[in-house]
């Protein structure tokens, strides 16, 4: 039976990859969570875990009330626990540690906190190779792009193209200056946190994709592209030299990507509806006078560096004071490409990630 360590297990792909343990008869062996106290004791309660990480103040009551467990406030011990799967699932930069922790044992690495590629992709998948373990991507458009390349030759590929649901603000207002943080959290397809969110409705998302598909399968930025698919039906398409193009297409439903990267190589049934094929399918490319932020993603590539690094930790902080209502949408991009600008010029280490990225919050806050 597959160990199973969960991090970030009380969020949104940490709730749902439970869900797949579940139909899987999976043994959760443990949970790394913030201080969502009801959730995580109901999923000890549960799951019966060795070890759990949670927000110090919640380790008073978790240790009274589930005494034969391991209770720590450092995701990163949970990380290294002895398993077969971590689903990567804190998200932002706080993930990064706890992510590197798993990728020195080993494992599988079911990865859903795309910042940590972002941020440090050339690092983690050194980490990954030293241990001998593998990386599969949890993301839908990242899992979409794993499974069409199953069995084909990276050398072999013209682009990767991801598709973006456009998100809320796909078909107006024209002016996105008096967008609510309501309306940009009403996402019309995906339940995510508050951050990837937020992150759809700018498509600062869709950028962070593209600078995690460049780390993740390791090809030129130049060969990754965005187009707008409303139907959110293909998740991404692969276009060969020989123009061939591959497409896979499935439910808008995360606990597939999240069920794939559990049973790799192997496909499980599931009990989730299958795809209607009666539907017209649209691609466009995207509007980026309207969504700037997907523009900064690339500049942020083309540059190299820190820079996806400081775009990342802008982005966090410009979402924040938007969803505090202290900045409207539209100054979100404007913020990270102020801070974008002054990116600190030094090599990549864990920890040059770790101080640019301290830099580029204070910064931003400046901006503010
Ligand atoms: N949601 C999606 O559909 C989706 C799709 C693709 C990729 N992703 C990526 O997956 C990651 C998770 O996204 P999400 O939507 O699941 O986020 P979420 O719903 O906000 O959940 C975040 C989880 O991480 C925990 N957490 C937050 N900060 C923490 C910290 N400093 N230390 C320990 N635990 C912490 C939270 O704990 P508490 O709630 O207990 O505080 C919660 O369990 C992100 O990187 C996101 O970009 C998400």
């Amino acid at each position: 039976m597959k160990r199973v360590v969960i991090l970030g297990s009380t969020g949104s792909i940490g709730t749902q990859a439970l869900e797949v343990c579940r139909w899987r008869g999976y043994r959760v062996v443990g949970l790394a969570a913030g201080r969502n106290l009801d959730r995580l004791a109901a999923q000890i309660q549960e799951f019966n875990p060795q070890i759990v990480s949670a927000h110090p103040e919640l380790l008073p009551e978790l240790r009274a009330r589930f005494p034969r467990v391991t209770f720590t406030d450092q995701a990163e011990e949970v990380a290294a626990h002895p398993a077969d799967v971590v689903v990567s699932a804190i998200p932002g930069l706080a993930g990064l540690a706890p992510t590197r922790a798993a990728a020195r044992q080993g494992v599988r690495l079911a990865l859903a906190n795309k910042e940590s590629m972002v941020a440090a992709g050339p690092l983690l998948w050194a980490e990954v190779e030293a241990a001998g373990g593998e990386i599969l991507p949890v993301d839908s458009e990242h899992s979409a792009l794993f499974q069409s390349l199953v069995g084909e030759r990276l050398e072999d590929v013209h682009e990767l193209i991801l598709t973006a649901s456009g998100g809320p603000f796909r078909e107006g207002p024209e002016d996105l200056s008096r967008v609510t943080p309501e309306m940009a959290l009403a996402h019309p397809r995906w339940n995510m946190g508050p951050k990837v969110t937020i992150d759809s409705a700018t498509l600062m998302n869709k950028g962070l994709e593209v600078l995690e598909a460049v780390q993740l399968f390791r090809v030129p930025l130049e060969r990754v592209r965005v187009l707008i698919h409303p139907q959110a039906y293909v998740h991404s398409l692969v276009r060969f030299v020989d123009g061939q193009l591959k497409a896979q297409l499935g439910p808008t439903d995360m606990r597939l990507p999240i069920q794939y990267a559990l049973t790799y190589p192997e496909r499980a049934p599931n009990p989730l509806a299958a795809l209607p094929l009666e539907a017209r399918l649209e691609f466009y490319p995207p509007d980026t006078t309207r969504f700037p932020a997907l523009e900064l993603a690339y500049a942020a590539g083309r540059m190299g560096g820190l820079a996806p690094t400081v775009l990342n930790a802008a982005d966090e902080v410009a979402v924040e004071a938007f969803l505090a209502g202290r900045i409207p949408f539209t100054r979100i991009p404007e913020i990270i490409s102020r801070v974008l600008e002054d990116t600190p010029r030094e090599p990549v280490t864990w920890e040059s990630v770790y101080r640019a990225d301290r830099w580029a919050r204070e910064r931003a806050k400046e901006c503010i």
